[in-house]
């Protein structure tokens, strides 16, 4: 068994999917090598924190080529105004507020605090998105967040009002490093609030397809709440998101007496009765998740043996998990449609499916398209009436393979 990333205590498995090549490495041709480690999520039963069992190093997955672009989906461009907002009512009495964001991406967010003139910095260690967000005006540190870049953002900017991460948390590995530099960067009475994949919604939909090298962690306030404690914050409120198929905003302050809100009672009893905690209760989490990958595969094959051309709709990073553990490569899926540019014309990481520019996919629609951009669904579907008017068919999959 392996060892807590946390607090070094022995974990517990709750699922392997075996060999797995990176989420995000698309390749230029079939012929590439390709980096392949041991995907398998564990949880720790001291402080609860659900974790890969091994890792990749950060700077395979975080360089010049990241492809994820937040940007993309119209959903969550509006989503970030919405964090923009609140950030601007959170420092809205303060004299010359300043806001850090970790893992700014292209700036989907921080260009609205520039907009308003608000002293910002985005900590971005992907230098071709980072380039985006500098495009944009924006201000951007190119590197990862640790106390000693902590240290160079106080002297150059003082301490920070709001600290604030999407999607980002989960991706660190060494979290207790972040957190040392959050205590460094964060003014005593400031806010620190992030956003993740959150571990219930993944086990009550089996959307196992969260899993990869990126999300090194799946939260539960549960667990934030522990890891708060080791570093002497405190777990204040929650607030549940939609996007990216269920997320959970965590408020962190440094402040201990603060009182933690109702909202936090009502979902640590829900994560409790849902037995998150407890590495035994994931049985029927596996059970699920084994049942929908041959469920999909054999739809799929069904309907590719009566003669139908299928194609996959968004090359996503999850959906390496699910096409390499599912086994669903070319010969099931001829394309998948992407409008990511640095996506387009590569071949999907292990499965080897060609990845095709959009128009691809609107000049000569298949009848069965997988959506792979599930968490993106009702964005999606509003995108393509035009498609199901025709007789074009979506396939889903989470909690179950639905044709619609
Ligand atoms: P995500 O699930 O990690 O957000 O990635 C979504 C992927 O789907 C990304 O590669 C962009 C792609 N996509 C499309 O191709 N068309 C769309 O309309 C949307 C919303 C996403
Ligand atoms: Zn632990």
């Amino acid at each position: 068994m392996g060892k807590c990333k946390v607090c070094s205590h022995k974990t517990e498995s709750i699922m392997s999917f075996g060999k797995m090549p990176i989420a995000n490495g698309f390749i230029s041709s079939v012929s590439d090598d390709e980096f392949v480690y041991e995907l398998k999520v564990d949880i720790c039963p001291a402080c609860f924190m659900v974790q890969l069992g091994e890792t990749v190093k950060p700077d395979m997955m975080f360089n010049e080529n990241y492809h994820f672009i937040s940007s993309t989906s119209l959903v969550m461009i509006k989503h970030f105004e919405g964090v923009a907002s609140e950030i601007t009512g959170i420092i809205s009495s303060e004299k010359s507020p300043f806001v850090a964001e970790l893992g700014c991406n292209d700036g989907v967010m921080l260009q609205h605090l520039l907009s308003r003139k608000i002293r910002h910095l985005g900590v971005e260690p992907s230098k071709n998105v980072a380039q985006l967000a500098k495009n944009k005006g924006i201000e951007v540190l190119e590197d990862f967040f640790n106390s000693s870049t902590a240290e160079n953002i106080v002297r150059r900017h003082g301490q920070a009002d709001v600290v604030c991460g999407s999607n980002v948390m989960c991706h660190i590995e060494d979290i207790n490093s972040v957190f040392d530099g959050i205590n460094i960067l964060l003014k005593d009475n400031g806010i620190f609030f992030f956003e993740d994949p959150y571990l219930f919604d993944i086990v009550k939909k089996s959307s196992f397809d969260q899993i990869y090298d990126e999300h090194v962690y799946y939260f539960s306030g549960l667990s934030i709440s522990e890891l708060a404690k080791r570093h002497s914050m405190k777990l204040v409120d929650m607030a549940h998101q939609d996007v990216h198929g269920g997320s959970m905003r965590y408020y962190l302050k440094k402040d201990n007496s603060r009182v933690i809100s109702d909202r936090v009672k009502e979902l640590f009893s829900k994560e409790k009765e849902c037995k998150l905690h407890e590495p035994d209760s994931y049985t029927k989490f596996r059970d699920n998740v084994n049942h929908i990958c041959k469920d999909l595969k054999n739809t799929l094959l069904k309907l590719k043996k009566a003669g139908n051309r299928i194609a996959g709709y968004g090359a996503t990073s999850k959906s390496t998990t699910l096409l390499n553990y599912s086994g669903i490569g070319p010969e099931i899926i001829d394309y998948i449609s992407d409008i990511t540019p640095t996506k387009i014309n590569k071949y999907t990481p292990g499965t080897h499916i060609p990845v095709k520019p959009y128009e691809f996919f609107k000049t000569d629609y298949p009848p069965y398209t997988l959506l792979l951009a599930w968490n993106h669904e009702k964005e999606i579907l509003e995108k393509e009436k035009d498609y199901r008017e025709k007789g074009g068919k979506f396939i889903t999959f989470f909690p179950e393979v639905t044709i619609k």
